[in-house]
C-alpha cells in the first residue's frame, strides 16, 4: 500500500490542466459494449476504476487498449455475458454493464455490487427499470441473471428519485430497445449529457438529455464512434481548493464553469475571488472570508462529490459553517480525521457544524476512508503545519489522475511512499 507524505504550510499557485471525467468515462466505456464497431475514446483518465473497466471488457470478449488517454475498445461478439464478483465488489460501476449486455446478447449475468463506505447504496431503480423494458432479472447466489429472449422493448420509466447511474443504465439499454422509451425523473448531471452526446455519435436518436424528462427511439444496431469525455469537474473543484486554501491562486485549464456553477457559488458566497476565461476558472483568496451554509443536492445543485474538500476548506473560515449531506447517508468519515489535524466539526445526523478557525490544521498521520474524504485529508495535510502522512492512497487513486505530479507542479511538497 501507499501513502502520501506532504511537507504543509507552503503556498501553491500556478496553471494545471483538468483530467478526462472518471464518472463519465465509466458509463462511455460500458456504452460501448452496445456497439459491434472499433471505438476511439479521447482524454480517458489514467485510473484504477478504469483499468477495471476495461478487464471486465477484456472479460466478455473486447479488444481494448488504453495509451496516453487514448481507450481503443472493440466487441465485434461477445464471448460472455458474465461480470464477476471479484471486479464488482471493487467498482460498484460495474453494474452499468447488465443492461448493454440485455440489450445486445439477450441474457447478462453480474454480481450485484453491495455496499460501500459511503452508504447502502442500492441499485433497485436500476433493476426495476430494467424490469420496464421486459428484462426478467432473478438474484442466484449473489448475481443478477437477466434474460430477454424477445430483446428489449421501450417504456415510460418513471424512476422514484434521480439518480445519476440508473439515468444512464437506463438510456444505453433503451438505445437498443424496441420503440421509444419516456425516462421520467432523470438525473441532470453533465456526466449524462456527455453519455447522450456519445450515444447519439454511436447512431442512438435521444431527446431531452440535461432535462428530468429524456426520451429514446431505440435504434436496431449502434455504429463506431471517436469521441472526447469531458473534463472531471470534482478533480476540477478540488484543485480550485488548492490555491483558495494555501493562499495562493490556482488556475484550471480545460474546464467549463457551466458544469460547477453551485460550487463556484458556494466558493464566492465564502469571500473567494474567482476568475474565469474561454475555457479556465482560477481562485484566490478574498479580502473578507466567509462562513457559509451549504446542502448537497442532485444536480444542478451542491455535489456530494465535493462536500469533503469543501469541508475541509471551511474548517478554516472564521465562523460557523454548515454542510448538509443529502445524497449519501455515510459521508462524513473524514470529519474524526480532519478533527485530529485540528479542524472542530461536528456531525450532528445529516449535518456537519464546522466551527472555523483560521491555520487550524497541524500535520499528523491520517487514514483515508473513501476517494472523496481521501481528497479532503490531502487539501488539509497541503495548509497544516508540519508533516501529514494520509494513509491508504488507494482510494485516492480510483480518481485522481496523477494527482501529486499536478500538486507538485503548483509547488507542493508530497511524496509518494511505500506504507
Ligand atoms: N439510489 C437508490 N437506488 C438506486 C440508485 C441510487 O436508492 O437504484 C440512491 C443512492 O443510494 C443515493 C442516490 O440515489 O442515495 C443517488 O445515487 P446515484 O445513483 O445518483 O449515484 P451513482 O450513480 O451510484 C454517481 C457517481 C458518484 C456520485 C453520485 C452522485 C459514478 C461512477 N459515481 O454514483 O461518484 O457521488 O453519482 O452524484 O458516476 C465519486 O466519484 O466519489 C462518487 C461516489
Amino acid at each position: 500500500m501507499h501513502k502520501f507524505v506532504i511537507q504543509g504550510g507552503r503556498k501553491l499557485e500556478g496553471t494545471v490542466a483538468a483530467s478526462g471525467s472518471k464518472n463519465s468515462a465509466l458509463p462511455l466505456l460500458f456504452a460501448t459494449i452496445l456497439s459491434a464497431k472499433p471505438i476511439t475514446l479521447r482524454r480517458v483518465p489514467h485510473l484504477k476504476d478504469i483499468d477495471t473497466t476495461l478487464t471486465l471488457l477484456r472479460g466478455i470478449g473486447a479488444r481494448a487498449s488504453h495509451e496516453k488517454g487514448v481507450v481503443q475498445v472493440e466487441l465485434p461478439k461477445l464471448s460472455s455475458t458474465e461480470a464477476p464478483y471479484d471486479l464488482v465488489r471493487t467498482m460498484r460501476a460495474s453494474i452499468l454493464m447488465l443492461g448493454p449486455m440485455l440489450a445486445r446478447e439477450r441474457s447478462a449475468r453480474v454480481s450485484l455490487p453491495g455496499g460501500c463506505a459511503i452508504g447502502s447504496r442500492p441499485v433497485d431503480l436500476h433493476l426495476t427499470g430494467l424490469e420496464a423494458l421486459g428484462a426478467e432479472l432473478k438474484l442466484e447466489h449473489g448475481y443478477v441473471v437477466g434474460s430477454c429472449p424477445k430483446g428489449l422493448k421501450g417504456a415510460e420509466v418513471n424512476f422514484r428519485m434521480p439518480s445519476a447511474g440508473a439515468t444512464e443504465h437506463l438510456l444505453m439499454a433503451a438505445s437498443l430497445a424496441e420503440g421509444r422509451s419516456v425516462l421520467r425523473n432523470c438525473a441532470r448531471e453533465p456526466e449524462i449529457v456527455d453519455l447522450v452526446k456519445f450515444l447519439r455519435a454511436m447512431g442512438a436518436k435521444i431527446e431531452g438529455e440535461g432535462e428530468s424528462d429524456i426520451v429514446v427511439n431505440g435504434v436496431a444496431a449502434l455504429s463506431g464512434a471517436n469521441y472526447e469525455v469531458m473534463f472531471d469537474r470534482i478533480e476540477a473543484g478540488t484543485l480550485l481548493l488548492v490555491g483558495l486554501m494555501t493562499g495562493g491562486r490556482v488556475q484550471v485549464d480545460g474546464m467549463d464553469s457551466a458544469c460547477l456553477l453551485s460550487f463556484i457559488d458556494a466558493l464566492k458566497a465564502s469571500g473567494a475571488k474567482i476568475e474565469e476565461g474561454n475555457g479556465w476558472v482560477a481562485a484566490s483568496p478574498g479580502a473578507n472570508p466567509k462562513a457559509i451554509k451549504i446542502k448537497t443536492e442532485p444536480y444542478p445543485g451542491y455535489p456530494t462529490d465535493l462536500q469533503a474538500q469543501l469541508m475541509a476548506y471551511l474548517a478554516q473560515i472564521p465562523g460557523e459553517s454548515h454542510l448538509e449531506e443529502n445524497i449519501f447517508e455515510n459521508r462524513f468519515m473524514h470529519v474524526p480525521e480532519l478533527n485530529r489535524m485540528g479542524a472542530r466539526i461536528d456531525v450532528q445526523g445529516s449535518l456537519a457544524v464546522i466551527h472555523g478557525q483560521p491555520s487550524c490544521y497541524d500535520g499528523a498521520t491520517v487514514m483515508a476512508t473513501d476517494l472523496r474524504a481521501s481528497a479532503s485529508l490531502v487539501l488539509a495535510g497541503l495548509c497544516a503545519r508540519g508533516e501529514t502522512a494520509v494513509r491508504r492512497i488507494y482510494h485516492l487513486d480510483r480518481g485522481y489522475e496523477s494527482l501529486e505530479k499536478k500538486l507538485a507542479t503548483l509547488g507542493a511538497s508530497i511524496q509518494r511512499e511505500l506504507d
